[in-house]
């Protein structure tokens, strides 16, 4: 699929939450949940948002839909400026931009039943009445794969996938062209997981969605990502096509989500690349690269520490935010000068390559 005119254009957006101290509630410090992050999203199109519980994909993802207010930076949606929306307005541009919860068992009101709640946007949004909107209900349950007799049930008769596709189709019945999917089969079984995000596959080629798929694992975002950004403590830290990002990962982060992916290979052997330490605070974050306390780059070293890495595009299309991994910007002598110590030289660990290095030599034994 071709795009043209992203859908969806966020430029530098950032929200802070205030850390309040004491009975007074005076604020002592913020939270940099989301810190200067710019995407577009293309009509059709999934990009996979990924990163470490914490980092803040949600955030993002609610600042984008104005669920939380961001704090700066603008977002843009089909051409409207949504922060510079009324209430109004923004309702008319809100049902076209709608949100699938991560979990499906606080995320739908038990005491209403699956019919009133996949019925609530059709009214609120004026869009169908009475037995028009019945067969409209009937018709989106039918479409999430649920028959539409359960329209008369309540939330606690479903499971977990049951109640994903229920908030699926609650998502579908205002007609959006583009979802926020927040972490949407993270909280089901395995075996649930993959039915789920093959129907989310299926709306999206049948209705040219377009998605930001949220997830914090790399394995579950490789089929259904067009393209990938990595988040690290509020950064987009890497940002490429899916192909690109698992054959050529280049932020050393990147690299470490991904040694955590099985191999689709079971005849490649790969070490995980252990990351040392916690995730820092974000209410404190460290400062030059925010990942260098925890980098397993062997070029890393004090300029590390001193110099914020640009997001540059080391190959077409492909972004990364490292002054380590060729090309980069930033010179070896501005290395030099914040006491650099080790040359830019481009590193990929063994255990980070997701697909085998000699496939074209290997037997086709099965064929
Ligand atoms: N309402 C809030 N008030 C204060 N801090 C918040 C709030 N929501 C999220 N955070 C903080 O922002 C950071 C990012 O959170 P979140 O976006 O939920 O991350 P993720 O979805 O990647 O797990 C975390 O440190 C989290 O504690
Ligand atoms: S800039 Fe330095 S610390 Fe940051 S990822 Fe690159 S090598 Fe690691
Ligand atoms: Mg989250």
């Amino acid at each position: 699929m071709t795009h043209d005119q992203p859908l969806l254009v966020v430029r530098d957006l950032t929200k802070y939450f205030p850390i309040k101290r004491g009975v007074f509630g005076n604020i002592s410090g913020q939270v940099r949940a989301v810190d200067g992050v710019s995407f577009d999203v293309a009509a059709g199109e999934t990009l996979a948002l990924v990163g470490e519980s914490g980092c803040g994909k949600s955030t993002t993802g609610r600042a984008v839909l104005r669920l939380v207010e961001p704090t700066s930076g603008s977002v843009y949606f089909e051409g409207d400026d949504l922060l510079a929306l009324g209430a109004g307005d923004l309702r008319r541009v809100r049902r076209k931009m709608q949100i699938v919860f991560q979990d499906p068992f606080s995320s739908l009101n038990p005491r209403m039943s699956i019919g009133a709640i996949v019925r609530e946007g059709l009214t609120i949004h004026r869009l169908a009445e009475g037995s028009a909107a019945d067969a409209r209900v009937r018709q989106l349950l039918e479409e999430v794969g649920l028959r539409p007799e359960y329209a008369t049930r309540y939330p606690h008769e479903f499971s977990g996938g049951q109640r994903q596709r229920v908030g699926i189709a609650r998502a579908l019945s205002v007609e959006p062209r583009f979802i926020v999917c927040d972490e949407p089969v993270s909280a089901l079984d395995v075996s649930v997981q993959a039915q789920v995000v093959n129907l989310l596959q299926d709306l999206q080629r049948d209705r040219g969605l377009a998605y930001l798929f949220i997830a914090h694992d790399l394995s579950v975002v490789e089929h259904i990502a067009d393209r990938v950004a990595v988040m690290y403590l509020g950064h987009i830290v890497e940002h490429a096509p899916v192909d690109a990002l698992f054959s050529t990962p280049t932020m050393p982060y990147t690299q470490a989500l991904l040694s955590a992916v099985p191999a689709p290979d079971p005849g490649v052997k790969r070490e995980r690349i252990l990351l040392a330490g916690d995730v820092p605070s974000p209410a404190n974050p460290p400062s030059g690269c925010v990942f260098h306390p925890r980098c397993q780059h062997p070029a890393r070293d004090a300029a590390c520490a001193a110099i914020v890495p640009p997001l540059e595009e080391k190959a077409p299309g492909h972004w990364a935010a490292c002054i380590k991994q060729t090309p980069t910007a930033v010179s070896w002598e501005a290395q030099r000068a914040a006491g650099g110590a080790s040359p830019p030289e481009f590193y990929i660990p063994r255990a980070a390559l997701h697909r085998s290095l000699d496939t074209s030599h290997s037997s086709p034994a099965s064929e």
